[in-house]
């Protein structure tokens, strides 16, 4: 029973040059990566993908940090991919994830509880919602396509 999920690898990923290691990383962990591009994402889009942490007090440093350059969204699939995707990255919190999980993609590359390098959906709900918000009505400038 396969399980689709959405994938971001963010501005500090791309920056910090992490593309590779977490693609190879989530091949290693069984996943198919169905879609993917990369993307510059603008304000209207960040405050409609984050539109759950828009009254939050660090919803402005959020929006300054995924606009502050390319991300790569994609489809991750494989069985129970939503729950093993979460668990591969590793606790939002990358200076925890450090100790706590080692090999996890935010100890890896992550920095702290904003810069965390990756983003996944955590739940049914949010995947078809992150997933069609990413591949489907679209807003954001496409910078390249890879798929
Ligand atoms: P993500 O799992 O993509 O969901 C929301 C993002 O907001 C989160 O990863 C972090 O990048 C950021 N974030 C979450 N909590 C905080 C916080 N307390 N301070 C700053 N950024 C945060």
């Amino acid at each position: 029973n396969k399980e689709k999920t959405l994938a971001i690898i963010k501005p500090d990923g791309l920056l910090g040059n992490h593309t590779d290691d977490i693609k190879k990383a989530i091949l290693e962990y069984g996943f198919s990566i169905l879609k993917e591009k990369t993307i510059q994402l603008d304000e209207d889009a960040v405050t409609r993908f984050y539109a759950e942490h828009s009254s939050k007090n660090f919803f402005s440093s959020l929006m300054k940090y995924m606009t502050s350059g390319p991300v790569v969204v994609m489809i991750l699939e494989k069985e129970n991919a939503i729950a093993d995707w979460r668990a591969l990255m590793g606790p939002t919190d990358a200076s925890k994830a450090k100790s706590t999980h080692p090999h996890s993609i935010r100890a890896m590359c992550g920095l702290d509880i904003q810069r965390n390098c990756v983003h996944g959906s955590d739940s049914l709900t949010s995947a078809q919602r992150e997933m069609s918000f990413f591949f489907r009505e679209l807003s954001a400038v496409k910078l390249e396509d890879t798929w």
